[in-house]
């Protein structure tokens, strides 16, 4: 058996895949997750695919009482960091949440790895924090800004995890900044269960061709890009899973510490808003109708990853297609049309 790894966040959309990658990597795997946008059907549905049960706790990180009984009883080798409130929207309607949450939330964190002496995070970072890049593809060396709530709570977290790590140079901190996460695990068991309307692309059109939504908006239709429609570098959630696996391998190989090391999770490749409803269309036998709208505020043309870093150091890359992506997410959609919520 391999070193134990705390999962914050674990019941999630990102979570959940990988805890099972971590479990097939043979990793000992304890989950914690207050479950604000999650079901214990989630943890159900993992246990099941892995063939034994997950160990769940039910938690806040900023509980720190909660989290201390959990360091005492665990020796952990590190820790995973997905636990965070994620809507954009919502960040700008509620900051004081969102800061209170994901950044708050992050700081008893580390300090209760600090108290328990366990110095290795991968955390959940965002290709947000590059904000309007200058050039394209993005690496991790580009210039940060955010123009939300959201996005400053990722970008300061990135900060204080460089703060820390100048101050004690025994911490490994590798903020992953993923870029678009979509579709679902092959077996169609787990996959993105918004609470609410989606607020991200995918899950917008699967509801669309699973006729719960009526019609897409795509919003842009004059961007400088091949079809008028914003370019994103989605990327397959399991492929993004193995990232996580090859991040803690990785720190496990190491004979020094790295400090504070970003790391891309793309695949390199921009795809238009269009050509991904096209795609989704084609796979899933649906029509998808759509309608132009206004560009959005703080939306950009086009972002996409270098991921030459994660290449080379992380030795990993993305492997699934467009179409992969799009075929797991529709079976996830088709099988499950109210999510885990069991009517
Ligand atoms: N999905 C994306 O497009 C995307 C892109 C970039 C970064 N991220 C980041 O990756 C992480 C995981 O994203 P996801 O898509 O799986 O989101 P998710 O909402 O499905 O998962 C986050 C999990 O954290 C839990 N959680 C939230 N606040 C908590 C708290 N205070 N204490 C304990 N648990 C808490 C939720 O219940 C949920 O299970 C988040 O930090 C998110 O910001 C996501």
């Amino acid at each position: 058996m391999k070193n134990k790894i705390l999962v914050t966040g674990g019941a999630g959309y990102i979570g959940t895949h990988t805890c099972i990658a971590l479990h097939e990597a043979g990793y000992e795997i304890v989950v914690y997750d207050n479950l604000s946008n999650s079901s214990r059907e989630a943890i159900n549905r993992v246990s099941t695919l892995i063939g034994q049960p997950i160990e769940f706790i039910e938690g806040d990180i900023r509980d720190a009482e909660s989290l201390k009984q959990v360091f005492l009883s665990h020796h952990f080798f590190g820790v995973i960091h997905f636990a965070g409130l994620k809507a954009v929207g919502e960040s700008v309607a509620k900051p004081l949440m969102y800061y209170n949450n994901n950044v708050s939330g992050t700081i008893t964190l580390l300090e209760i790895m600090a108290k328990f002496n366990v110095k290795n995070l991968v955390f959940s970072s965002s290709a947000t924090v590059y904000g309007d890049p200058e050039s394209l593809p993005i690496d991790e060396n580009s210039p940060r800004s955010c123009t939300n709530p959201y996005g400053q709570s990722k970008l300061t977290v990135e900060h204080i995890l460089e703060d820390l790590a100048v101050s004690d140079d025994s911490w490994n901190l590798i903020p992953l900044r993923y870029f678009n996460p979509v579709g679902a695990h092959p077996s169609g068991q787990i996959g993105e269960d918004p609470n609410d309307i989606p607020n991200n692309l995918m899950p917008y059109i699967s509801q669309v061709a699973v006729g719960k939504l009526a019609k897409l908006n795509i919003f842009g239709n004059d961007y400088q890009t091949i079809d008028g429609t914003g370019v994103r570098d989605f990327i397959h959630v399991t492929d993004l899973a193995q990232g996580h696996v090859a991040a803690l391998n990785y720190l496990e190989r190491q004979v020094a510490p790295v400090g504070f090391l970003p790391i891309n999770l793309g695949t390199g490749k921009g795809t238009s808003v269009l050509e991904l409803v096209t795609a989704f269309s084609k796979v899933s036998g649906q029509p998808i109708p759509y309608q132009f709208a206004d560009r959005r505020a703080g939306d950009i043309a086009s972002c996409y990853a270098s991921a030459d870093k994660a290449k080379n150091l992380l030795e990993w890359q993305a492997k699934l297609s467009i179409t992969e992506m799009c075929q797991d997410s529709w079976r996830w959609q088709s099988m499950n049309p109210n999510g885990y919520t069991v009517t």
